[in-house]
């Protein structure tokens, strides 16, 4: 029987982090993962072909409506062509997983396809095709992530009631998609089919799109999205969801509790995900679960069972790529007797529609509801040089500064490029910057960037130079 410093259970971003870190420190270790391909939710049926469609699409919508605007004549009419999106799609899909397994071999890493299982707490069996071979470990972090959840009374058929994993490879555009749900998934992918020139109904059971972000970004993205031609029911709860041959039935109830029918072709259910645990066994080391089938860990990510770990979408914490690699990274370090740390404030939240969505520290709602005194700095992108350039002129930086020490305790952007520029505010938010030190760098001009600078001088002084 083969024995590890440490095994990894799940090679999603998590976990393959997990295992690079710690064959870096000098383990011995090993991963898990029970499909044929390494990479998790996010490389195979997430983050990486979502954004892959998202840009394709992106580049056939401005093909269609805005290169003319730029002077740029296409003899013929523009044509799309799904099946080869969809190619490509899967092709950046099996590079991006391929280096994954690169990175596992340079590492020294050895891969164990098959589910993986607890025997006890220091036995992991593998099961593939009905043999099953067992590895000891001294150590285990649990890596498994996550499901898309569903509502109890719809039956997901996965070919016109849907989730995420079919909707990145639908084989048609359809002509209406009801999405339920308008948070990261349901924007994202509506967005995506918007462009390819679906009808897009969006029902939201919250009061507003995006609810967990600043309320400032929900509102300006429901405004550009409906202007894209996206529809929008918010305040409405589904109540049941039909098929009847190729066409979907939706009834819900307004905000006025009104019942409201939609009839659609497909209906993509993005109401969140759920921890992954089927499968492992947990209990079979011990290891315990919360209310919600979360790994429980504690501050230092260790579950109940002292040499065993978790990471990533299956404990709490924000659903993302970024904070499961960073717990990732965290986990293998504790392991190795040091001593790092997370500042779970500090993990940014990008969605990915165009204009791009990007927060990092508080809302103003958490603000408020926190009785902390603040002042806002605001700047719209359409008085930007750079903005009017390109002619992404929708969207805002909003910083918010401690009203006494004008530290920055939010920042909330929408526009052109912002799931890039939030990497300055999360640098100066580490940091512990003012709102008058990011006013004070000098940003390039013309960049978008410029925008943090104008709102960070805003919050200063109430003193942005270009409004
Ligand atoms: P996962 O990536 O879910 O990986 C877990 C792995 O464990 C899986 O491969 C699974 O097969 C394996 N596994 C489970 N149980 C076992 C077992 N018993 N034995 C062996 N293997 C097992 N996040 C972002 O930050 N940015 C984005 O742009 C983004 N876009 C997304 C788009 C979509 C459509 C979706 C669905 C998600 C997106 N996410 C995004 C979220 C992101 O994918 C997850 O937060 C991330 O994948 C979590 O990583 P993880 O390592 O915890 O788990
Ligand atoms: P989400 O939590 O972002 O949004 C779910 C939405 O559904 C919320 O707005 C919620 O109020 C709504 N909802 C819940 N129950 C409902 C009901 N009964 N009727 C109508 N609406 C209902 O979850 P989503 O979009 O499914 O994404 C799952 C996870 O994947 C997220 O946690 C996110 O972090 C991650 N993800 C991240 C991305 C990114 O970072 N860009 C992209 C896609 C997913």
């Amino acid at each position: 029987m083969s024995t590890y410093d440490v095994a990894v259970i799940g090679s999603g971003p998590g976990g393959y982090v997990a295992a690079i870190r710690c064959a870096q420190l000098g383990m011995k270790t090993a991963i898990i993962e029970k499909y044929s391909t390494l990479g998790g939710t996010c490389l195979n049926v997430g983050c990486i072909p979502s954004k892959a469609l998202l840009d394709s699409s992106h580049h056939y919508h401005d093909a269609i409506k805005h290169f003319e605007e730029h002077g740029i004549e296409i003899p013929g009419e523009v044509k799309l062509n799904l099946e080869k999106m969809m190619e490509r799609k899967s092709s950046v899909v099996s590079q991006t997983c391929d280096g994954v397994k690169f990175l596992m071999d340079k590492n020294k890493i050895d891969v164990y396809e098959g589910l993986g299982s607890f025997k006890d707490k220091t036995h992991i069996n593998i099961e593939k095709d009905g043999e099953t071979q067992t590895i000891e470990a001294k150590k285990t972090i649990i890596a498994t992530g996550s499901k898309p959840a569903n509502l109890p009374f719809i039956e997901l058929d996965k070919e016109r009631i849907i989730t995420s994993t079919q909707a990145l490879k639908l084989k048609e555009v359809p002509k209406h998609m009801i999405v339920i749900g308008g948070g990261v998934i349901g924007l994202e992918l509506g967005q995506v089919y918007r462009r390819l020139g679906a009808e897009v109904t969006v029902v939201e059971f919250l009061d507003r799109i995006i609810p967990t972000m600043d309320s400032a970004l929900s509102k300006e993205l429901q405004k550009v999205l409906k202007k894209q031609g996206v529809k929008f029911h918010l305040s409405t709860k589904v109540k049941s969801v039909e098929r009847n041959g190729d066409e979907i039935v939706i009834k819900a109830d307004d905000k006025k509790d009104k019942e409201i029918e939609l009839k659609g072709d497909y209906c993509l259910v993005s109401v969140g995900r759920r921890p992954y645990t089927d499968g492992l066994k947990a209990d079979a080391a011990g290891v315990e679960l919360d209310d919600k089938g979360r790994v429980k860990v504690n501050d230092h990510l260790q579950t109940n069972v002292d040499n065993i770990y978790a990471i990533g979408d299956v404990v709490r914490g924000a659903m993302l790529a970024h904070k499961a690699e960073e717990e990732g990274t965290m986990v293998a370090e504790i392991i190795a007797g040091q001593k790092p740390h997370i500042d779970y404030n500090l993990i940014p939240g990008v969605v990915y529609t165009w204009p791009e969505v990007a927060s990092v520290g508080k809302t103003e709602e958490q603000l408020k509801e926190e009785g902390v005194k603040y002042k806002e700095g605001k700047f719209p992108m359409r008085a930007l040089g750079r903005s009017r350039a390109s002619g992404d002129i929708d969207g805002l930086v909003k910083i918010l500064a401690d009203e006494k020490t004008d530290e920055v305790l939010g920042v909330h952007m929408i526009g052109a490029r912002t799931a890039d520029l939030i990497a300055e505010a999360v640098t100066a938010m580490e940091f512990r910057a003012s709102a008058e030190d990011i006013s004070r760098m000098s940003h390039a001009h013309p960049t978008y960037a410029e925008a943090v600078k104008e709102a960070a001088l805003a919050a200063t002084e109430n003193r942005p130079l270009h409004i």
